[in-house]
């Protein structure tokens, strides 16, 4: 209670973040994944809501209820995510929280795979698409505001910085993944993130993932408010 009564600081905007990890089926019992929860992904969601936008989650598996008032759409993997984000848009902000696999089976078997005592089957991937990239370099479709996220295990902010360029975003939120870290690591509800732009860096202190979502959401609703002007 209390936290009811947000300043509406994203009224009238509509935004899209994607959420959680991808699932990429080997056969119909088994897939690969990662260790995303969705925790970022869905506190932002909230926090845009709370804030008053239209908000379209769209999420891969993860262990979360759908964030109250918010439009959530379930995927599972990476083609089925670009295609659910692609039918969101247009939006004013797109924020790609998700943790896609970046890679997928080239294909996925009909049946179980045995065991037939010969040769261990091998795994033949072929790259999935960059969601972020796709939409941030797409000229019909680009959110006026691209936001991407650098889960990183070592060079932090180089790495992102150099994903920003590649990807074309606006800001790259980049945090330390590291098992040893503590802070941030996958599935934690922590954060300590950099934020990455063409202005430069500015590192926040140790927060709850829900107060890095509400932090974000009030900077992007700036940064919105001075380009509109
Ligand atoms: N991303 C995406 N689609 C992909 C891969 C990544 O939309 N197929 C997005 C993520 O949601 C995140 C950003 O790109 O916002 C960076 O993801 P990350 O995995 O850190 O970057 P990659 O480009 O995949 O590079 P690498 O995993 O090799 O570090
Ligand atoms: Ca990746």
């Amino acid at each position: 209670q209390g936290k009811t009564e947000r300043p509406q600081l994203l009224i009238g905007r509509r935004i899209v973040v994607t959420s959680g990890p991808t699932h990429e089926p080997i056969d119909p019992v088994r897939y690969i994944a990662n260790r995303s929860s969705g925790k970022q992904g869905h506190a932002i969601a909230k926090a845009a809501a709370a804030a008053g936008a239209d908000v379209t989650l769209v999420t891969g598996p993860v262990n979360l209820p759908d964030p109250a008032g918010v439009t959530t759409i379930h995927v599972e993997t990476a083609d089925q995510m670009l295609a659910a984000v692609e039918a969101a848009l247009p939006s004013d902000i797109g924020v790609f929280a998700a943790a896609v696999a970046d890679w997928r089976t080239a294909k996925a078997g009909d049946q179980k795979l045995k065991k037939d005592g010969k040769a261990i089957p091998p795994l033949a991937l072929v790259e999935n698409p960059d969601i972020l990239a796709t939409i941030s370099k797409s000229k019909a479709m680009r959110p006026q505001l691209v936001v991407g996220f650098a889960a990183e295990t070592q060079n932090v902010i180089e790495n992102a910085k150099a994903k920003l360029q590649r990807k074309g975003c606006d800001l790259i939120v980049a945090n330390d993944v590291s098992l040893d870290n503590g802070i941030g690591v996958m599935g934690g509800d922590a954060n300590r993130v950099h934020l990455i732009s063409a202005d430069g860096t500015v590192s926040w202190p140790t927060l709850s993932k829900d107060d890095v979502a509400e932090r974000l959401v009030a900077h992007l609703a700036a940064i919105l408010s001075t380009e509109t002007q």
